[in-house]
C-alpha cells in the first residue's frame, strides 16, 4: 500500500491483515499539518483516476511515533507469550512490522526509523509546493547523504535501507542523474513513481475535475510510471531494487511491473 492511505499510522495492522506485504505509512511531517483547504481530492470515476492536492495533511511525528511504537510492542509481547521467549530478544530479531514477512515503510528517519524496515526520501510530490524541486540532483544528493547519516545513527543499531521515491515527470536527463546518485550511494531502492502533473490522453471524464490542480494517480498513471520504471531499471543496470507503484489495478499490471 503506497504512502498517502495510512497517513496517520492508524490502519497499519488492518492493511497487513488484508494481505498487504508492505505498508508505507505517512507521509509524516515533524509538526501536525492540516494540508491544503478542502476540496482537495477529485475522483475521475470513468478513468479510475484520482487527482489530489492533499498537501501532506497528517497528525505529525509524535503521535505517529506513539502509534508505531505501541503496535510494534503489542506484536512483540503477543509473540513472546505464544513462543515463551524473551520479548527483548524477539524485538531485536523481528521485522519492524512485528509480523513475519511484512514490512512497514516510513519517512522521518531520526524519529521513526527505528520502527521501519525501509525509510523513504520523497523526492517528488507534485501536490506539495517545492517538493518536486528535490529531483534537482544536488539537493537529492545532499538529502541522501543526510538520510544515510541519520539512518546510521539510529540508536538501536537497526539499519533500514534508504529508499528514494521519484515522480513520473522527470526528463531522461534527470532520470540519468537520479540513477547515478542512486548507484553512487547504493540506495536500498527506488520507488517508481509518485503521482503525475501530466494529464495523459487516457484520462477521460468530467472536464472540470480533469482541470483540477494536483497529482494524478490511478489507471491513467500506469504507462507513465511503467515507462519511468523501465528507464530506471536500465539506467541502474538492475543493481538497485525497484518498488513499482502507479496505476496497479490487477494481476496483469503487477506482471507488467515485474
Ligand atoms: C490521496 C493521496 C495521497 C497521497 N499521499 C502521499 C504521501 O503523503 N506521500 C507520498 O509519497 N505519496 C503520496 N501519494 C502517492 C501514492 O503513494 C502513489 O505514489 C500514487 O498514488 C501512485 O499510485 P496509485 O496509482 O496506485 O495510487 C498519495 C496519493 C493519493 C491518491
Amino acid at each position: 500500500m503506497a504512502a498517502g492511505f495510512d497517513k496517520n499510522c492508524n490502519s497499519t495492522d488492518s492493511l497487513f491483515d488484508l494481505g498487504y506485504g508492505v505498508v508505507e505509512v505517512g507521509s509524516i511531517t515533524p509538526e501536525p499539518q492540516s494540508g491544503n483547504p478542502k476540496p482537495r481530492l477529485s475522483r475521475v470515476e470513468e478513468s479510475e483516476a484520482v487527482i489530489n492536492r492533499m498537501g501532506l495533511n497528517n497528525v505529525g511525528i509524535d503521535v505517529c511515533k506513539d502509534r508505531l511504537r505501541s503496535r510494534f510492542w503489542k506484536h512483540v509481547i503477543n509473540q513472546s507469550k505464544t513462543e515463551k521467549q524473551n520479548a527483548t530478544d524477539i524485538a531485536t530479531s523481528i521485522n519492524r512490522s512485528g509480523i513475519e514477512s511484512k514490512l512497514p515503510g516510513i519517512n522521518g528517519i531520526k524519529e521513526l526509523g527505528s520502527y521501519a524496515d525501509y525509510v523513504v526520501i520523497n523526492a517528488s510530490s507534485p501536490n506539495v509546493k517545492n517538493l518536486g524541486a528535490k529531483s534537482n540532483t544536488d539537493t537529492l544528493e545532499q538529502t541522501i547523504c543526510a538520510a544515510i547519516e541519520a539512518r546510521d545513527s539510529l540508536p538501536d543499531g537497526k539499519r533500514p535501507p534508504v529508499v528514494i521515491k521519484i515522480g513520473p515527470d522527470n526528463s531522461d536527463e534527470q532520470l540519468h542523474d537520479i540513477a547515478n546518485v542512486a548507484l553512487k550511494y547504493r540506495v536500498g531502492g527506488i520507488i517508481t513513481t509518485n503521482t503525475t502533473r501530466q494529464r495523459p490522453g487516457s484520462l477521460v471524464g468530467d472536464e472540470e475535475k480533469i482541470a483540477e490542480t494536483g497529482g494524478l494517480s490511478g489507471a491513467p498513471l500506469k504507462d507513465l510510471s511503467l515507462g519511468t520504471t523501465r528507464k530506471i531499471y536500465k539506467l541502474t543496470g538492475g543493481q538497485i531494487p525497484i518498488i513499482g507503484c502507479g496505476g496497479i489495478g490487477n494481476a496483469d499490471d503487477v506482471i507488467a511491473y515485474a
